[in-house]
């Protein structure tokens, strides 16, 4: 081709190129933003528009759907996590019905579809449940959009793939698109899968996408978007609890990945440690905490900006049913929580009495604790409300031991008491109201302790720092409801010794070479002395079992998480984390 003709195709392209966008123009009604253009331009088959709230991701999703309803057979289709969530005012279907009202394209309320003049379609749908995912099992896509995607499972979006096909004969390119803020259940897949590792919020300012394995990131900032009063926005998130501020102010994706110190913790709707008041009423026949049970409560003393978190723990009673041939007395059930802010003690110590009294627990609260020294407060709950708190001065570590220990799934091999479709079960769970197991909100929801649970971690010492693993201590800053949590674990929950080093391997021994049968003839018989030596070579092959499976055990030199070490010291078996 001469230059010539090139300057004239390419100039061809061009036209017919502006024509096509002027149809399309018909239907998007906003320019994009330069992020938005970039999300949009980005040639990946998958890519994911991600961070602070009011950024414009929903708007851009939307765009991106529309693009292409020019080309006849062209598909798309829009998914929210539940049908709620996509026809809330100014959610997307409403968004899209200001967009496409009059412009030729035709809605079918049925179908939740809007059916354009060229023959394009663009569908709207949900995926609740696992299971909504064969909705679309005969359907074809080009473009799949998923909005607030953490709050979907990593299946249902994974699936959804299969959906994306080529039209024959056709340019239109396939893509897969998401937003979302960072937060919510699927947090920590979202953030695998797109989010490079030395990512940092910061980042976000340059407008640039980012790659993870063929995988385009773009990052979302509340500055982008000129469209949205910001005064009145930041006004809005300045009354969200800390951490759901950083997210969804700064975008920032780290905050919640990072949990590490319970990581057996499960949240969402396939949780082991969250279950409905349904789910526990299925099982307890009331739909309250038992008027039998005995209770804890826990307090980690705050003002401003920290929290004052108090929470409430239940044991479940020794007539409890044995569900799956396990009982399920003592188990522990978190049934409430309450975050106060900037409220003297005064106020705070009468909503924790209007709480109790509300569901008469009063009587059967056992101890409370406060983890802080703050003694004033103590004397004022004691004096004007009658609240007679015990003081806890939590140090780096104590109830985290027992916590896990609680929080650990056990019998694996039997399916959940509250939720059969699962295997296996804690001795610990939270409950919260039927419509708050998803994206919870506030109290209600228990939403602060839950995000606590997923994100609290230790602290990674700088390397330079590390002389064994001593100065690895729980990060200060996201860990109110910990805090009031491990007062309870440490001194409430049910002690238990923890076993010797010796005890430990006597354990795990045959049972004819345990201590507890030791052949009852004298020390310097010969017999006595071939089960000492059958029993020494039983530990060896143990502890070479062990040291197999834990290669850093023993190893000074390479520090373990506090964790590691208190797992194996308080009781549990080795290797059956
Ligand atoms: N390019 C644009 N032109 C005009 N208005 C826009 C544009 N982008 C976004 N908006 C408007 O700004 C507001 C916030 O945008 P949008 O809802 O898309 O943000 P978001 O990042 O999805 O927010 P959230 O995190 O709350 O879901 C909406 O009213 C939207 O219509
Ligand atoms: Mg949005």
């Amino acid at each position: 081709m001469s230059a010539l003709e090139l300057v004239r195709v390419r100039a061809r392209a061009k036209q017919m190129e502006a024509k096509a966008r002027s149809v399309v123009r018909r239907y998007i009604p906003h320019d994009p933003t330069t992020r938005q253009a970039l999300f949009l331009s980005l040639p990946h088959q998958e890519a994911f528009y991600g961070g602070a709230a009011g950024g414009g991701k929903s708007d851009a999703l939307l765009m991106g759907a529309l693009e292409h309803v020019d080309k006849p057979n062209y598909a798309a289709l829009l998914l929210r996590r539940t049908f709620q969530d996509l026809s809330k005012p100014k959610a997307l279907l409403d968004r899209a019905r200001e967009w496409l009202q009059g412009s030729g394209a035709r809605w079918n309320d049925q179908k939740k579809q809007w059916r354009f003049p060229s023959g394009a379609l663009l569908a709207f749908g949900y995926l609740e449940g696992d299971d909504d995912i064969y909705q679309y099992q005969s359907a074809e896509y080009q473009f799949i959009g998923f909005d607030e995607l953490t709050q979907f499972s990593e299946r249902q979006y994974t699936y959804l793939f299969s959906r994306l096909r080529r039209l024959s004969g056709s340019d239109v390119p396939l893509r897969m698109r998401s937003a979302s803020n960072p937060g919510g259940i699927g947090a920590a897949w979202v953030y695998e899968r797109f989010i490079p590792d030395d990512w940092q919020p910061e980042d976000a300012v340059e407008i640039c996408k980012y790659e993870k394995n063929g995988r385009a990131f773009v990052p979302a900032r509340l500055e982008d978007n000129p469209h949205l009063d910001q005064a009145t926005y930041e006004e809005s998130l300045d009354k969200l609890d800390e951490v759901t501020r950083a997210q969804l102010r700064k975008g920032d994706w780290r905050i919640r990945a990072q949990g590490n110190i319970y990581k057996a913790w499960t949240d969402g709707p396939d949780s082991h440690h969250v279950i409905t008041w349904s789910q526990f009423e299925s099982v307890f026949r009331v739909r309250r905490i038992p008027s039998d049970w005995l209770g804890s409560n826990g307090q980690d003393w705050g003002f401003d900006p920290d929290p004052a978190a108090t929470v409430w723990n239940f044991v479940a009673g020794e007539n409890s049913p044995i569900i799956h041939g396990v009982k399920l007395a003592g188990s522990i059930f978190v049934p409430a929580i309450l975050t106060c802010k900037g409220e003297i003690p005064d106020h705070v110590g009468d909503k924790i009495k209007a709480i109790e009294d509300e569901h008469g627990w009063g009587s059967r609260i056992q101890y409370r604790v406060m983890s802080h020294e703050a003694s004033s407060q103590r004397e004022t709950y004691r004096i004007k409300c009658g609240l007679n708190f015990q003081k806890w001065k939590p140090d780096a570590h104590g109830g985290i031991a027992q916590m896990q220990h609680v929080i650990r799934i056990r019998h694996k091999d039997k399916p959940h008491p509250f939720k059969p479709w699962l295997m296996g079960r804690p001795d610990f769970y939270v409950i919260v109201p039927d419509d708050q197991m998803v994206n919870p909100k506030g109290d209600e929801g228990l939403a602060l302790l839950r995000a606590e649970f997923r994100e609290y971690r230790y602290v990674e010492p700088n390397v330079t720092e590390r002389k064994g693993s001593s100065n690895i201590v729980p990060y200060d800053f996201f860990n109110h409801y910990m805090d009031a949590q491990r007062g309870i674990a440490a001194r409430w929950f049910a002690s238990v010794r923890p076993m010797t080093e010796a005890e430990k391997i006597d354990s795990e021994l045959p049972e004819g070479w345990r201590l507890e049968n030791k052949p009852n003839v004298a020390e310097g018989d010969w017999a006595f002395e071939g089960w000492v030596m059958a029993r020494e070579a039983e530990i060896a092959k143990i502890k070479r079992r062990f040291e197999q499976k834990n290669p850093a055990h023993g190893n000074a030199w390479k520090p373990q998480s506090p964790l590691d070490q208190m797992g194996q010291r308080w009781g549990g078996k080795w290797g059956d984390e």
